[in-house]
């Protein structure tokens, strides 16, 4: 855990954002696997994390706005509970950690929660994603678990947002260490294991098995995958054949809780073919330039926008597209090629925040959100501050449903030479992406250790 007057920090820095009431915030639960004793790994809700930093599960977090007073409520274990799991801080040693004076079991939750409301106290609380959670609060509250979500409170959405977006030093060194130490490591690894033969699943497991050596876990569930054209492939059973390209999409969480999020594409048995080359020269050049761009004061929406016009250039000058660049991504004909956003917000969550409302989170400036196909997924979009952390990942995918139907319906045939699209309905997809800092100066990529990108630096790792 961070030092206790990080979280007493937040939690002060929260009140000077609210106007009153009492926001509360509900930690996480064991969620069953095929039995009720059989839980997943816990994962402890992210903003709880923010605010109280405790991992454990069944605890709820109260800020009060008006009296200046923090509580954490949760039952303390029972003998049961030590012979099967072994002792544990009891809920005072817990509190005092994370500089709060005030607790009490779940019932004085109820009595708490109940006599404020009587009071005509407001209540805020952030929307839940976990049907648990809903239940909880209708058995709180008395909203019915179909009604509560939108009695979500805003103005907490919004309070939190603007703290959770800009990261402090302490969390910026955790994300770096989590990089250097480990994700750089997992796609290391996983370049030298690319060899024919080998299964996705083979890969795959070991560098999960390298994030959780740290810890923490992954971040999210690796993409490992020769169709890379497929967005978020988690099917991992695929034998591998020279020739073919693999995507890996991993990034490792770290002990606790922020993500690393990166992407390689690499050719199995360690060298490009031509025709790879040509698009991978183009991802990377929208990588690196959109990176480039990155500072305060820019949208994100422009440097997304920036991304398409590069990778429409590239698939004119290979003959794949034609026409005016800015013509063709105003149309959104890139988008067959390119279609999702350069980039999320990360923190606790990969997709940080994503469970208070992806608007709230990217969109929060004002900025507006466009219903263009491929523009229409861009997650983050707002003005950039020092602090914020986002990911850089475009790509290029050859995606045979989307490019069949696009043809039948001669969509943007001023735009994309459908003729030359036969010779890449095998080729797959290409992302490249690492997760940047803003800073006031312009930017940082986050890691002190480059993890492979050239072409040339990769094929030497596979094949030295
Ligand atoms: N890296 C997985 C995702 O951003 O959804």
């Amino acid at each position: 855990m961070f030092n206790q007057k990080v979280y007493s920090n937040r939690r002060q820095n929260l009140r000077k954002l609210m106007k009153s009431g009492f926001a509360v915030f509900f930690g996480n639960s064991e969620a069953s696997m095929n039995y009720p004793a059989n839980p997943y790994r816990f994962r402890q809700d992210s903003s709880f994390l923010y605010f109280f930093g405790l991992n454990y599960p069944d605890l709820v977090g109260v800020i009060d706005i008006d009296n200046n007073t923090d509580y954490i409520f949760g039952n303390d274990i029972d003998l049961d509970d030590i012979i099967w799991m072994g002792n544990q801080p009891t809920l005072k040693e817990k509190c005092v950690s994370v500089g709060v004076d005030k607790s009490g079991n779940l019932k004085a939750l109820t009595e708490f929660v109940k006599s404020n409301l009587k009071n005509g106290r407001k209540i805020h609380f952030l929307p839940p994603y976990r049907s648990q959670r809903r239940i909880q609060i209708e058995e709180l509250i008395g909203i019915p678990h179909s009604q509560v979500q939108k009695h979500a409170s805003i103005e907490l959405i919004e309070s939190v947002v603007k703290l959770r977006a800009i990261k402090d030093e302490y969390e910026i060194k955790e994300m770096e260490e989590t990089m250097d130490n480990v994700t750089y490591h997992m796609h290391v690894s996983a370049m030298k294991m690319a060899k024919e033969g080998v299964y996705e699943r083979e890969i795959s497991g070991f560098i999960e098995g390298l994030s959780m050596s740290n810890g923490g876990t992954v971040a999210y569930p690796i993409i490992l995958s020769v169709n890379g054209e497929i967005l978020h492939n988690h099917y991992h059973g695929n034998k591998l054949k020279n020739g073919q390209l693999l995507l890996i999409d991993a990034g490792a969480e770290s002990p606790l809780g922020y993500a690393t999020d990166i992407t390689r594409t690499i050719p199995v048995g360690g060298r490009f073919s031509q025709q790879q080359k040509e698009i991978y020269e183009i991802v990377l050049k929208a990588e690196v330039d959109c990176i480039e761009k990155i500072k305060p004061g820019v949208h994100y929406k422009d440097i997304h926008l920036e991304a398409a016009k590069i990778i429409t250039a590239g698939l004119i000058d290979l003959g794949i597209m034609k026409g005016n660049v800015e013509e063709a991504v105003s149309a959104g004909a890139h988008a067959m090629f390119f279609p999702h956003g350069l980039g999320h917000m990360m923190g606790l969550d990969v997709h940080d925040m994503e469970d208070l409302g992806e608007n709230y989170v990217g969109y929060g400036d004002g900025t507006q959100r466009s219903d263009q196909f491929g523009l229409a997924y861009l997650r983050m979009a707002r003005k950039l501050e020092p602090g914020h952390v986002m990911t850089s990942e475009p790509g290029i995918y050859f995606i045979p449903a989307l490019i069949n139907t696009w043809k039948n319906e001669k969509k943007f045939i001023d735009f994309i030479n459908y003729n030359v699209l036969d010779n890449y309905m095998n080729f797959g997809g290409i992302r490249i992406e690492d997760d940047v800092l803003v800073t006031s100066a312009g930017h940082k990529i986050i890691g002190n250790k480059p993890i492979p990108k050239t072409i040339e630096d990769i094929e030497k790792i596979i094949l030295p």
